[in-house]
């Protein structure tokens, strides 16, 4: 019984996601990562070179990979990366780089078992971590980068039933726990006042306050270092189009409404739940990012390395459209605050999406030790490194003795590395990846490592190869184009 109605219901939902991704042109996948997280694997260090793209001077690597369903991150104070999973239920430790090499030094568990734990932040020796229906802080060692006896949890019962069930916390300079969390819907009057709102307390979670509300998913906050003031993301509502609502930038202060259900944006009453009465009560965002970009995490920066215009400026993760006829978002963009109390929005980091090709959906921003920003990606389950005046992995990836070798000098680097990365796609869509894997790490019973291809083929033994390929590779379709751009990145593999 219980079978025939799941199925019953998993056809529905199948029926719904086809009939949604006919009308629209979004692949299913975002659809599903969206609802049910999951990822689309981690980019390759020449996808991220090639596709990434930093303002002049800064530069993109891979901290980490395989870091699955990546969302919160912060440094511990001696240079470890927390990373919250909360589908995973753990929260993981990205060990301090002391060899210098620009990549985490390894990866561990260090909280396991929780309840879909959402964001963490320290308060003097607690390390405190949001899951989504309680708040609970263990004793931690920042240079052992261990945790000290049992977690304990110190606020409980708060209501995650619905959508938007994260929660995030944060120190604030009042030594006071911030909590957001979000709505239970997408537009719908709560019965439950502490959704779509941030509320504080003690940081022992006594003496529970509404701090704001009105607030439909502000899911990431930070305190801004010229006014000491709470800015808040917040995502706007759905179904009323690919233009409207604008996602929002709010100055958080205490006591005040920020209109939902009631205003959208800025000042536009609610088709569906519009009310006039609450017209002047409603306040207006600082900024309105494009609609359906989903701002997620927020950091005001502080980084020494980094020019002038960026101090003061607040790095903003943009998840990405799902449910918009074409991509929007899916990139990391600066805001930059004038004297009026506006802000200039521009692009940071970008190239997770091209052409609906997705690679990976930037989750929260930090900023590291050394200087540089920090990116979770919980779609590409990566940790980017962005910093300014060094280079980083330059992927020449291809030494210039296997150019020469394979027959690959006709190509200038910047054609090589788009074919590259046009080959690693390639790779992972027509099917090769069910016979094959490229890392011993994915080496799995029955899957052919390809390695060392450059000590054996050439650009033309390659292609000849996938015209009659050994058997038992089975007979391949490519055309010219595409056999090219999986031979470079074939030849690329060490
Ligand atoms: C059904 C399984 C299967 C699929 C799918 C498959 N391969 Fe293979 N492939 C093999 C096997 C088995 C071999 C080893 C053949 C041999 O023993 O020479 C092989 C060999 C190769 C080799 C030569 C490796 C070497 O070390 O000499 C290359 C290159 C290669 N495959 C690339 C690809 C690419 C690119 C794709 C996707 C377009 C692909 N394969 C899809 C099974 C597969």
């Amino acid at each position: 019984m219980f079978w025939k109605i799941s199925t019953g219901l998993l056809v529905v939902i199948a029926i719904g996601l086809f009939a949604f991704t006919r009308t629209i042109d979004v692949t299913p996948g975002i659809i599903i990562h969206s609802l049910f997280g999951g990822g689309g694997g981690t980019p390759s260090q020449q996808t991220v070179q090639s596709r990434l793209k930093t303002p002049e001077g800064f530069s993109v690597g891979l901290y980490a990979s395989n870091v699955v369903n990546a969302r919160v991150i912060m440094f511990t104070r001696s240079g470890d990366l927390l990373v919250a999973q909360p589908r995973q239920s753990k929260v993981s430790i990205l060990v301090r780089d002391a060899d210098g090499d620009g990549k985490t030094d390894g990866q561990r568990v260090l909280l396991d078992y929780l309840y879909r734990p959402t964001s963490m932040d320290f308060f003097e020796d607690y390390l405190y971590v949001s899951e989504s229906n309680a708040v609970g802080r263990i004793a931690f060692d920042h240079e052992s980068g261990e945790t000290i006896g049992e977690y304990e949890r110190i606020i409980t019962g708060l209501g995650d039933e619905g959508n938007h069930w994260t929660k995030t916390i944060r120190f604030g300079p009042d030594g006071l726990l911030y909590l957001s969390s979000g709505s239970t819907c997408n537009v719908c009057n709560e019965t439950d006042d502490q959704r779509a709102a941030i509320t504080r307390y003690n940081a022992d979670g006594s003496g529970e306050e509404r701090f704001a509300t009105g607030l439909r998913n502000a899911v990431g906050f930070d305190w801004a270092p010229f006014d000491n003031q709470i800015y808040a993301t917040d995502n706007g509502r759905d179904l009323l189009g690919d233009d409207f609502p604008p996602c929002e930038l709010n100055k958080v202060e205490q006591g005040k409404f920020y209109g939902w259900p009631n205003v959208n944006g800025f000042g536009d009453l609610d088709p569906d739940f519009g009310d006039e009465s609450r017209l002047d009560e409603a306040t207006s965002p600082v900024h309105g990012f494009r609609p359906h970009n989903a701002p997620l995490g927020i950091r005001f920066i502080d980084l020494a390395a980094f020019p002038d215009e960026y101090q003061d400026s607040a790095l903003t993760a943009l998840h990405g459209s799902w449910n918009r006829s074409s991509y929007d978002g899916y990139k990391v963009v600066s805001l930059h605050h004038n004297s009026d109390g506006s802000f200039e929005e521009k692009d940071f980091l970008t190239g997770f999406e091209k052409d609906g090709n997705i690679i990976g959906r930037p989750a929260d921003v930090t900023g590291g030790p050394d200087d540089c920003a920090y990116i979770s990606d919980d779609y590409g389950m990566a940790i980017y490194r962005v910093c300014f005046g060094i280079e980083q992995d330059d992927i020449a990836a291809i030494s210039a003795s296997v150019i020469q070798k394979t027959g690959l000098e006709g190509f200038d680097t910047a054609t090589l590395l788009e074919l590259q990365s046009d080959g690693q796609q390639l790779f992972r869509t027509r099917g090769c990846l069910g016979c094959h894997v490229v890392s011993p790490e994915d080496a799995r019973f029955g899957l052919r490592l390809l390695k060392s291809i450059n000590s054996r083929y050439t650009l033309d033994s390659l292609s000849a190869f996938f015209k009659t390929p050994t058997p038992p590779m089975p007979p391949v379709r490519l055309n010219e184009e595409d056999q090219l751009a999986l031979s470079a990145y074939l030849l690329s593999i060490e």
